[in-house]
């Protein structure tokens, strides 16, 4: 699905100049949700970004959906945002006056959905994410949980097969989280259409429940086996599913 090969980005220059990202190598595969860590500032929201097709790399590639990008400027990669890149952010980024069902229709209807087609696979995106009985419904009627559901329906209608999140839990207590992270586990493993996630968190308990977890550090991706990384097997052992 993605493919990320010697990818590079510096900011700034002269005695400003920081490189962020020093060849990053990485493979992720239809079906799987991967947790990206790394200390902050270490350039996890970059690599996002690039991959993402918001910002350019300065070196390597990336191909996705069979399209080759990552140094190309942002507005020559517009068919990587339209359909194949759904976003999902920490703060939701719902629009505040806008039902469930109309926050996930407008989406596609600015990618050029007419108003009927959009507001049934908008229907069908809330239902896959559990809120069938909640789509009309603004942000301020659901909890954080729930409004997290209703980005993710946004960033899956339109059968965009990668999301990219950026600590989607970050601003929610832990049941909600790990509910979150259940949703995105049973999209990936979803028999008929499976997706891909790439999610960034700073929580290992979280992580460690990815089916693959890699580090970011000092500009490059490295496998981590976080179990054993944060000591989880010794303490939580026989207390999770
Ligand atoms: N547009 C920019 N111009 C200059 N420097 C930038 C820019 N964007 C990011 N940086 C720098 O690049 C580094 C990596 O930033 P990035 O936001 O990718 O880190 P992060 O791993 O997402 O951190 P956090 O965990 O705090 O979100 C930081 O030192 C940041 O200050
Ligand atoms: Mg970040």
């Amino acid at each position: 699905m993605l493919d990320v090969y010697g990818l590079t980005k510096t900011f700034g220059s002269g005695s400003n100049k920081l490189q962020v990202l020093k060849g990053v190598d990485m493979r992720i595969e239809t079906g799987e949700m991967v947790a990206l860590m790394g200390p902050s500032g270490s350039g996890k929201s970059t690599l996002l970004n690039i991959i993402g097709g918001l910002l350019a790399g300065d070196g390597g590639s990336i191909t996705l959906g069979g399209k080759t990008y990552g140094q190309k400027n942002p507005s020559n990669v517009v068919d990587i945002r339209r359909e194949y890149v759904g976003w999902i952010f920490q703060d939701f980024h719902l629009l505040e006056n806008l039902t469930a069902m109309d926050n996930v229709a407008m989406a596609l209807e600015l990618a050029g959905m007419s108003a009927k087609e959009a507001e049934s696979a908008a229907r069908e995106a809330l239902a896959k994410v559990g809120l069938e009985d909640r789509m009309n419904h603004i942000p301020d009627q659901l909890s954080g949980g729930q409004q997290q559901r209703v980005a993710i329906a946004r960033a899956i209608a339109g059968n965009r097969p990668f999301l990219l999140a950026d600590e989607p839990t970050g601003n929610l207590d832990i049941a909600s989280g790990k509910e979150v992270l259940q949703l995105f586990k049973d999209l990936c493993h979803d028999e008929e259409n499976p997706i891909s996630i790439l999610m960034v968190t700073h929580d290992p308990d979280l992580a460690s429940n990815a089916d693959r977890m890699l580090l970011l550090n000092d500009g490059k991706t490295e496998a981590s086996d976080i179990r054993s990384a944060w000591g989880l097997d010794d303490e939580d052992g026989g207390e999770e599913e």
